[in-house]
């Protein structure tokens, strides 16, 4: 049994995509252990106690520096013993220390075909904007593991989504999450769930 954290600052859209993937079984063999925002408000936050799932908020706000939340915050995940993080949505930088303890073990949701419209600024509507500027045909959504980068780690999964000549970022953006992020996710964790990814040379290898 995959024991997986989700960690999200939002409306968890993409949180309740794979809460359902869960009890329809589009995701087998995983346990979704607890729910963690940085934003109190975060409807995410809600969804999940919805399900009765443990669901807490723990904020850089309410500590004297951003290395006293780092440290809380990576000793408060590690009592779960989660074998995966999932990134829905979550908009604070992980600490290296998280990173390194669980190498390989976050993965995130980017709302863009990585490499294009990824990095520093480029998240939420913004990435829309961007895609849209530049005029492209195609967009989509990324599942990549989370290394020491901006949107760099090894891409796991991607799924193309069309650009229409009358999107505004808003449209386009519901477009992406609707047949794009919300089905590449789940997917994501259910091959993880299953044993069919590794990482080999910085690739994802997905199969066997
Ligand atoms: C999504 O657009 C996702 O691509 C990005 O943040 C947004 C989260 O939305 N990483 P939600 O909270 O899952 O609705």
């Amino acid at each position: 049994m995959l024991k997986i954290a989700v960690l999200v600052s939002g409306g968890g859209t993409n949180l309740q995509a794979i809460i359902d993937a869960v009890e329809t079984g589009t995701i087998s063999n995983t346990k979704i252990e607890v729910v963690i925002s940085n934003n109190k408000n975060a409807h995410a936050l809600e969804r999940a106690r919805q399900k009765g799932i443990e669901a807490l908020c723990i904020s850089p706000k309410d500590y004297e520096s951003r290395a006293e939340f780092n440290k809380e915050f990576l000793e408060k995940l590690n009592t779960y013993e989660v074998d995966l993080v999932v990134l829905a949505g979550f908009l604070v930088v992980i600490p290296e220390e998280m990173i390194a303890k669980y190498r390989n073990r976050i993965i995130n949701i980017h709302p863009s075909l990585i490499p294009s419209f990824c990095g520093t600024g480029y998240y939420g509507l913004k990435v829309h904007e961007a895609a849209l500027a530049r005029g492209v045909k195609l967009t989509g959504a990324t599942v990549h593991f989370v290394d020491e980068g901006t949107d760099t780690g090894p891409i796991i999964l991607q799924k193309a989504v069309a650009v229409e000549p009358e999107d505004t970022p808003e449209i386009l953006q519901r477009r992406v999450m609707e047949q794009a992020e919300w089905k590449i996710l789940p997917e994501a964790i259910n091959l993880i769930a299953n044993g069919k990814v590794s990482v080999e040379n910085g690739h994802v290898k997905i199969g066997g």
